[in-house]
Order: C-alpha cells, then structure tokens, then sequence
C-alpha cells in the first residue's frame, strides 16, 4: 500500500475556540472530494456539529479523552460518551495536553486504548520541541512517544491509527518545518511503526503533518510521499483556509 492507496486526511483542530461557520463551508468541499475531512471540536459542542455533519461525508472529533473507562472522575469526558455523540475520531497527546497538562506518555496510551476501544480513530500528536532538536534526540523522542502508545497493537488496527506529526517549534508560531524537515520525519515514523509493528501496519498507518500549515504551504507539505495529511490549528478557524487547504489534499 503506497501513499496513492491511503486516503488523504485534513484534520482542523479548533482547541479552546468556536467557529461554526467553518462547518458548513468545510463539509460543502468535503462533499466534492476524495479527502477525509475531520473537524476536532471542544467536546461541549460535539452534539451540535455532529446533527449538523450526520448527513455529511465530514466527520467530527474531540481533542481529549479521560484515560479511565468510567466512575469517579469529575470533569472528565470517556471514550464512551465521545463515541455517543458521534464523533469517528479523537485527537491525543496533544503537545498542549502534555505541556500544561502534565500528560506523560504512559497517560497518552491509556487515552489510546480508551478511544479504540470505544471504535473511535485515535489522532496521536508527536514531536519534538526545539531544544530536543538542537540536542539531536528529535528521532529518540518521537518513537519513545509513538512506541510507548501504539507497540501492543497489530496490523489491523493500524487502519484506524493515525499519527500526526507536530514540532513543537512549529506550532501555532507562523513557523512550519520545512517540506524537507516535515518529510524526513514522517518518512522516520512510517519506517519506525514497520520495525516494531510490521511492514502492513506501517502501510496502512495514516501519518499527518501539523504546526503552522496553512493555505500557502499545504500543497508542498501534502506532496510529500510520507504525509498523508494535515492536523491545522489555526488556518481551521477561518472558513476560506481551511477549504483551500482541502481542495489542495484532493489534487494530491
Ligand atoms: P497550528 O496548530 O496549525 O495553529 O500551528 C496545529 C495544532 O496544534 O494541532
């Protein structure tokens, strides 16, 4: 399975922000392409979106989920209740949920076990921060997090797996890795996932870019042969971006 056989995904990942009028815009373009397109949305208004896009090829997603199945966790939000709501996919670890949120990787691979228990799509956000790259750890860091989440899993699951990768560096700072940067990366978590989980889970294993893409870089990141994707912060929030960004996966 070569990239042409994955189907491309633009994920727009809202965070603490609201912007409707993103949704019907974002699911008229998904309507006219081949790309899957998720909006990952804060879980207070997944309902609403989810009765506005049920009719639609779009889907919808959450960006956090409790690492615990059910019972006495105030405040917290299960996999069950995601999956209720009809959300197909769940964002996790998060670079923002592991700096302010004191995430730790053995957290992060509760959260993924809870959202593929619950049949959603788990989004496992990777990267390394500027620090780790001038120390040259970038590559040990990226697969200590990806391993620690996804190694008890086997090929099949791969197909709902996917993995985006996100410098720190590069998020939400107008500064996005190079289309070179972006690659060799991807290129090491695609290569990474067949050492330790085989060459058919590495082929079915959805990889994304994210930090700072937006309209003008997308067609340069997308082209890359590992990227199959983008998880957009910012450029989700604005209707026209977010579009552009889809119709530029779809020409490939
Ligand atoms: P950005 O955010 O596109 O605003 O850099 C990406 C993300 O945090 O997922």
């Amino acid at each position: 399975m070569n990239k042409a056989q994955r189907r491309p995904l633009i994920a727009g990942n809202w965070k603490m922000n609201l912007a409707e009028p993103v949704v019907l815009e974002a699911i008229e373009t998904a309507d006219k392409t081949n790309v899957d397109v998720v909006i990952c949305v804060p879980s207070i208004a997944l309902y609403q979106l989810d009765f506005i896009a049920s009719k639609a090829k779009m889907s919808i997603g959450a960006q956090d989920v409790s690492a615990h199945r059910d019972g006495a966790y105030t405040g917290e939000v299960s996999g069950l209740m995601l999956a209720h709501t009809g959300a197909d996919y769940c964002i996790v670890g998060h670079s923002e949920r592991r700096n302010y949120h004191g995430e730790t990787n053995l957290v992060i691979a509760e959260k993924v076990r809870r959202v593929l228990e619950c049949s959603l799509s788990p989004i496992l956000c990777v990267g390394e921060t500027f620090e780790e790259r001038e120390r040259n750890i970038d590559f040990d860091i990226v697969s200590l997090q990806l391993r620690s989440a996804l190694n008890a899993y086997n090929t099949k699951v791969f197909e709902s797996i996917v993995v985006a990768y996100e410098p720190v560096w590069a998020i939400g700072t107008g500064k996005s890795a190079s289309a070179e940067q972006a690659e060799e990366m991807c290129e090491f978590i695609r290569a990474d996932i067949k050492a330790f989980a085989g060459l058919g889970a590495s082929r079915r294993a959805r990889i994304l870019y994210g930090g700072s893409m937006d309209d003008k870089n997308a067609a340069e990141l997308l082209a890359q042969p590992n990227i199959d994707g983008g998880l957009i912060g910012g450029a989700s929030l604005d209707a026209a971006k977010f579009a552009e960004i889809i119709e530029t996966a779809n020409r490939g």
